[in-house]
């Protein structure tokens, strides 16, 4: 399907050097929006997001959104950039396993604290600056890559389960708060997707996993990124303070 409808939009898309993000640049590239590519430590991967874009006017933006200051430059950047910002799609994350069984206590703060840090209180802050600029603008579009695993959990990764689960309860929060700004806010939940982040499991145990999806496949990232371009397009300014399962049917409620 091809369209026109964010052209003389403005988007920043985090995490946009690999995987989900580099595929939400593109889609909503494709659909005239004007992106800022964010990553942390892949430039080369990066600056082919940024080459893979049509048309001109788009740009890397680099940081590390572990730093609450990072994500106002990000904001900020982007702005006197492109002017303006229209779409914030909080889509940079990590995946890591901490079991229960973890023996050293600080170790278990330590990894408690960053997967918040980064998959969280990342979110929290750009949403912050990105809402002030959208008030200011009169409209905007905010969207959070939450996950399948912060609605139903996730053994072995409930840090995981639990910064995405309040990712998603951040975006009902602000959905209601920000309606009469014109800001709609909402949430995709993926299941397993085909990016860095799933290759070791899915090569120890993709048997298994596809087994559960009645799709009969994991998502591309494009599956993921058409869910956040539609959320991001004037067709989906009635809906605010949902979230779009994109998991082939392998957890439905
Ligand atoms: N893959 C899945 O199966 C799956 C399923 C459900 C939800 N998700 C969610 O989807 C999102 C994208 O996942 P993905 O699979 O595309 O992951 P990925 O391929 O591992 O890419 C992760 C992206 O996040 C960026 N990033 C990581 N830590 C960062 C930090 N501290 N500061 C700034 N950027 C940081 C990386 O930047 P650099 O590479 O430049 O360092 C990279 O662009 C994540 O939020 C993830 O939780 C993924």
């Amino acid at each position: 399907m091809t369209s026109d409808s964010l052209r003389g939009k403005v988007a920043l898309v985090t995490g946009a050097s690999r995987g989900i993000g580099r595929a939400c640049a593109l889609a909503l590239a494709e659909w005239g929006a004007t992106v800022a590519v964010h990553y942390r430590s892949h430039e080369v991967d990066a600056q082919k997001t940024l080459a893979s874009l049509p048309a001109e006017g788009h740009f890397l933006l680099q940081g590390d959104l572990a730093e609450a200051d990072t994500c106002r430059w990000l904001v900020e950047e982007t702005v006197r950039r492109a002017r303006r910002l229209d779409i914030l799609v909080n889509n940079a994350g990590i995946y890591e396993p901490l079991p229960f069984s973890e023996p050293d206590f600080e170790r278990w703060q330590e990894a408690w604290r960053h997967m918040f840090a980064v998959n969280f209180f990342s979110a929290v802050n750009l949403s912050y600056h990105a809402v002030a600029v959208m008030r200011r603008q009169g409209s905007g579009k905010v969207i959070f890559v939450a996950s399948r695993a912060g609605i139903r959990g996730e053994a072995h990764h409930s840090h995981y389960a639990a910064s995405k689960a309040a990712m998603t309860v951040l975006a009902r929060s602000m959905a209601v708060e920000l309606a009469p700004d014109n800001i709609q806010v909402n949430t995709v939940a993926p299941g397993w997707v085909a990016t860095d982040m799933s290759a070791e499991p899915l090569k120890v145990r993709g048997d298994s996993i596809v087994a559960q999806i009645p799709i009969g496949r994991v998502a591309d990232p494009m599956d993921v990124a058409k869910a956040v371009r539609f959320l991001a397009s004037p067709d989906a300014d009635y809906l605010t303070g949902v979230t779009l399962d994109v998991n082939g049917g392998s957890y439905i409620r």
